[in-house]
């Protein structure tokens, strides 16, 4: 038996930890946070975040082998592996403002760590983090008079919010990196121990430190440009008739290419491309390959230009003006079944339309909260509303944002009534029927697909 600690009980250390417990009874899981409200929610019955599955595993674990707390300290003292997912969030001062990854959590985590100890620990890296961070981290760690050697081991989480239980459940693989060292192996077969509990081996790729350090940052990269690639296509269909559904279809059944992440979509949001490809954009001007800094860059790029053309098309289709016009914004979510809003596009887009003057109303089933104190400082002018219906009365458009399934499923005929004429539909997602939305009425926008508007052309 061993005990394992997480410090940071967010999106990532919170599931995570919930599925290693499950699997691992023989294990004890502590999970412990700075933020008191936090561990508070998590010991209860309303859980600081939504992810489907999420809260049957913690009822059937927490208590048993799971547990949630703020005594760091304590924990730290009594661990044998101790996971670190603390945030790494894009520094704002300094050398490397607005790209470097901010790791003062980070390091202090280490140091806590350090003071902490009485006994060799194996500490490992869940955070997403520059490349040969570990190498810092052994350096704070191992500087030490009290003749305890720490390893330090890479297990970057790939986890996709909305199916982090599944992802952790079936992962496509999971990577563990390690010094070559002696020490080192044993240290990484402790963590590949822990997952083969549940997934057979040859799932659980090993490499060295900086690979998998490397790996995580890569893979986001990859994630983000198929999605800034397929949507710089969808502008090229929007003048040329082509349709960008059709367009990623027929690419992505090309076996090399694979048929996902192809959505045109708005823009991608969440805590992690954008950070991580930054923070890999920094890293290659750290070592002058500014080519190659400049090539990643532009993924960001073309994600910014994707958010503000949405919003320019909806100015542009609404007679050049929005002002005073009530517009409902469907999904504030990043993305569909996860309550977070980090980065996401429909942030962008709401604060454009209030700079235009318009009237948004937000809906979204899980995310308003979040929303709420993502735009506290323009909450006067913001509307807050669950019931899409309700958001859709007396608006002149509507956006669709995330690609919530439920936004397909709606009364369309029921809420065009309801609206201000002439009526326009934006489909950020892409997931709405066009076709009759157009019957019903509407003037419909698609992402990479010709307009269906009742004007003459
Ligand atoms: C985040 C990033 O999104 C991810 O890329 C990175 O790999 C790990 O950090 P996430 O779990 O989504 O992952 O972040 P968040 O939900 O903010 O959780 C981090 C937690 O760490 C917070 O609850 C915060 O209170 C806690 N924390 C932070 C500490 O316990 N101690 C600290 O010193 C700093
Ligand atoms: C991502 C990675 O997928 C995961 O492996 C990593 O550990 C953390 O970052 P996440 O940000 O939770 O996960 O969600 P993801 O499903 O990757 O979606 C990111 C954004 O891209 C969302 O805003 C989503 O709506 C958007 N997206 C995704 C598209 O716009 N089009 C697509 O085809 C796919």
């Amino acid at each position: 038996m061993a005990n394992i600690l997480c410090i940071g009980a967010g999106y990532v250390g919170g599931p995570t930890m919930a599925v290693i417990a499950k699997h691992c009874p023989q294990h004890r899981v502590d999970v412990v946070d700075i933020n008191e409200e936090k561990i508070a929610a998590w010991q209860s019955d309303q859980l600081p975040i939504y992810e489907p599955g999420l809260k049957e595993i913690v009822l059937e674990v927490r208590d048993k082998n799971l547990f949630f707390s703020t005594e760091i300290d304590r924990h730290i003292a009594e661990s044998d592996i101790i996971f670190v997912s603390v945030n790494t969030p894009t520094k704002t001062f300094g050398q490397g403002a607005g790209k470097a990854a901010d790791l003062q959590y980070w390091e202090k985590t280490a140091r806590q760590i350090l003071e902490n100890s009485s006994s060799p620990k194996i500490v490992v890296e869940k955070s997403t983090l520059p490349v040969r961070t570990a190498e810092a981290m052994e350096r704070i760690l191992n500087s030490n008079d009290k003749g305890l050697f720490f390893d330090v081991v890479s297990n970057p989480e790939f986890l996709a919010e909305g199916s982090a239980i599944r992802d952790m459940e079936n992962p496509d693989r999971v990577l563990v990196g390690g010094r070559e060292s002696s020490s080192g192996q044993e240290a990484v077969q402790a963590i590949v121990d822990i997952y083969a509990q549940w997934l057979p081996r040859e799932r659980i790729i090993t490499t060295n430190l900086w690979s998998s350090e490397l790996s995580k940052l890569a893979a986001n990269a990859f994630l983000a440009q198929r999605i800034s690639s397929i949507n710089a296509i969808a502008h090229l269909c929007e003048k040329t008739e082509a349709d960008v559904t059709e367009v990623a279809h027929a690419i992505g059944t090309d076996s090399r290419l694979g048929p996902h992440f192809l959505r045109a979509s708005v823009g991608f949001g969440g805590s992690c491309f954008k950070k991580d490809i930054l923070n890999l954009v920094y890293l290659c001007e750290y070592y002058s390959l500014y080519e190659v800094a400049t090539y990643w860059e532009q993924v960001v790029k073309m994600n910014e230009y994707q958010k503000a053309n949405f919003v320019s098309k909806m100015v542009t289709a609404m007679f050049n003006s929005v002002a005073g016009k009530r517009i409902a914004l469907f999904g504030v979510a990043f993305k569909a079944n996860t309550s977070d809003t980090r980065e996401s596009p429909a942030l962008a887009v709401c604060r454009a339309l209030l700079e235009e003057r318009a009237q948004v109303v937000i809906s979204d089933p899980y995310a308003l909260d979040n929303a709420r104190t993502d735009l506290s400082d323009v909450a006067e002018q913001v509307i807050f509303e669950p019931d899409p219906y309700v958001a859709a009365q007396d608006a002149h458009a509507i956006a669709i944002l995330t690609e919530w399934p439920q936004f397909a499923e709606l009364d369309y005929q029921a809420i065009h009534a309801a609206m201000i004429q002439p009526t326009f539909i934006f489909d950020g997602r892409n997931i709405l029927d066009h076709k009759k939305l157009h019957q019903i009425g509407f003037n419909v926008y698609a992402l990479g697909k010709p307009p269906r508007t009742h004007f003459p052309s």
